[in-house]
């Protein structure tokens, strides 16, 4: 692997609750390289949610190394650690977590807002050029109860691609959407890897849609327990068309 976009070495997350302490993750280390499209798997509470928002820098582990793009995270202040995920790390979650009653444009321009250096007009390009590339440009001004599920977590991703980050991480994108949306939803994920070069890290306990990654860490009780190419990685557009439109899936 040449060009690591991120490395983490025996990473330890624990809750302390009252008297107990909860080991959410026992010593987790690998390696990713920029443009990979990895999904992590693993059972409810192996540790999926914990290990993704330590990787976007929402939370900091207890114990180990992260490298994220040559920074150690450990170096790093509140301030500048939240520059480092605004600049580098989309994120996508099951819920679309949109604001409700604000257009889709509004809600894409949102992220752009912290950033003093970006003009309305440069605002509502970027939002534009990311509503465009996740093919909902003829949906600028739909609020998102005025939105299909499949649309909203587009939007979501629209708005996660904005700041152009390196890296777009996501919690179980697929979750509330159906078998064809989700496919959808991975062959959007599949083009932003090839077209734009994102390194993609997408969480998830489906391995039908983990096949459409090129690698999958598997965890088990907060350890790794398998870490491996997926050698016969399939193409969501292919899958896609090959189911007829009006089938019920
Ligand atoms: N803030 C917290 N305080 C205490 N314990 C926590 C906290 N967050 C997670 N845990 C515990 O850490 C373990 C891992 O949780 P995590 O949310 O990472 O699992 P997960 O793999 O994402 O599961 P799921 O598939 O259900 O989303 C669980 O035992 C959970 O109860
Ligand atoms: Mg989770």
């Amino acid at each position: 692997m040449n060009n690591k976009i991120l490395e983490i070495r025996n990473l330890k997350r624990e809750f302390i609750m009252g008297s107990e302490t909860v080991r959410a993750l026992k010593g987790v280390s690998f390696d990713i390289g920029a443009g990979e499209f990895v999904t992590i798997m693993g059972s409810s509470g192996s540790g999926k949610t914990t290990m993704l928002n330590i990787l976007g820098c929402l939370d900091k582990p207890t114990d180990g190394e992260y490298i994220l793009d040559g920074n150690n995270i450990k170096s790093l202040n509140k301030n500048e650690l939240a520059r480092l995920r605004n600049r580098k790390i989309g994120f996508v979650f099951q819920s679309y977590n949109l604001l409700p009653r604000t257009s889709a444009l509004e809600n894409v321009e949102l992220p752009l807002l912290y950033n003093s250096g970006i003009s309305a007009r440069q605002r509502h390009e970027k939002a534009l050029w990311a509503l465009e590339s996740v093919k909902l440009a003829d949906r600028l001004h739909h609020t998102p109860s005025q939105l299909s599920g499949g649309q909203q977590q587009r939007v979501a991703i629209a708005r996660a691609l904005v700041n152009e980050p390196v890296m777009l991480l996501a919690d179980e994108a697929t979750g509330n959407l159906d078998s064809r949306t989700s496919y959808e939803i991975m062959a959007l994920m599949q083009d932003l890897n090839t077209s734009q070069g994102k390194t993609i890290i997408f969480v998830t306990h489906e391995p039908d849609i983990a096949s459409f990654s090129s690698r999958t860490v598997m965890l088990r009780d907060g350890k790794v327990v398998k870490d491996f190419k997926n050698e016969n990685k399939r193409s969501a557009k292919e899958v896609l068309d090959s189911i007829p439109v009006s089938d019920d899936y």
